[in-house]
């Protein structure tokens, strides 16, 4: 099951996952865009289940509306791998960001990573076979960049959760051997809302969302591909080696520079 599905990372793990006999309901906004990968991927993958639910993820902020809406849909299928890719951010500094932006960030990048793995867990703890539950997050959970703060901030949280969920699920004797929890946190990936093209640590999505895919049930925490595991790996170290007035200065240049060039194409989020 895939969330967030008929684009980028999202509809790589579809692929990758109708590939290997996974039936696939995919999520996301737009019924026009769905149906086409919906046939895409049926056509590629005859004998297994391709189907769709239409959803903004980003108009249910309530466990109550993530219960209303996917409760049933949950019951009615045998959930093997749940994928929580929905994610977004807007650039500008705290100030400068509208309420409506801050709190789209925090509903669409949040909510559902959070609401559909307890509700999943909850039910899931009589199923024979292991169930999987990845969220993805970004590096960019690694700091609070200045100018993304948001999207920063709730990458950390999905991160903090997924690492501490999967703890818990490990600890625990009624949900041990279980679940296998994950938090993928890439760097830049070629997609639409990277707006990057493949190239030097820039994987295409296939070969990000499979490096993750691989690491599930042996790694909690997943870079997807090396040169994304490197690149975590030296973001933690700068910014525990170089001074915060610096690291955060130069960061702070970054973001706005970034901030800048988006808007003036008329972009307002990464
Ligand atoms: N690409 C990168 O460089 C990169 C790096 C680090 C982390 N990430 C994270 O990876 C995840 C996926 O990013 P991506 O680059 O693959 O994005 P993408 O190419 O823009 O794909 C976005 C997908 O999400 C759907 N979607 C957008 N808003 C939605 C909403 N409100 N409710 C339901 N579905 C929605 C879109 O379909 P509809 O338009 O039909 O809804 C589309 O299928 C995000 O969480 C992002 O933060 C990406």
């Amino acid at each position: 099951m895939g969330k967030r599905a008929s684009d980028g990372i999202g509809l790589a793990y579809c692929k990758l996952l109708a590939k290997q006999g996974f039936n696939i309901l995919m999520i996301s906004r737009s019924d026009e865009k769905l149906k086409t990968v919906q046939k895409e991927v049926q056509a590629q993958n005859q004998d297994v289940i391709v189907s769709y639910e239409v959803q903004d993820l980003g108009k249910l902020s309530t466990y109550k509306e993530y219960v209303d809406r996917f409760q049933k849909v949950f019951q009615s299928i045998d959930v093997g791998i749940l994928i929580n890719n929905a994610g977004i951010g807007f650039t500008g500094s705290y100030l400068q960001m509208t309420y409506e932006e801050a709190e789209a960030v925090f509903a669409l990048n949040n909510f559902h990573a959070t609401y559909l793995c307890k509700m999943l867990m909850s039910t899931q703890t009589s199923r024979n076979e292991r169930t999987g539950i990845i969220a993805v997050a970004s590096l960019m959970a690694y700091y609070h960049f200045p100018w993304h703060i948001y999207y920063s901030c709730t990458k950390r949280f999905i991160e903090y959760l997924y690492q501490g969920v999967n703890f818990e699920a490990q600890a625990d004797i009624r949900t041990k051997g279980k679940f296998d929890v994950q938090c993928y946190l890439p760097g830049f990936v070629a997609t639409k809302l990277s707006r990057k093209e493949v190239g030097f640590t820039i994987p295409d999505t296939i070969t990000a969302a499979e490096g993750a895919l691989k690491d599930l049930g042996r790694r909690e925490i997943s870079y997807g591909v090396i040169d994304h595991h490197i690149l975590g790996w030296l973001i933690k170290f700068l910014v525990k080696t170089i001074p915060e007035s610096i690291i955060g200065f130069i960061l702070m240049k970054e973001g706005e520079a970034t901030h800048k060039k988006l808007r003036s194409k008329g972009y307002s989020f990464i």
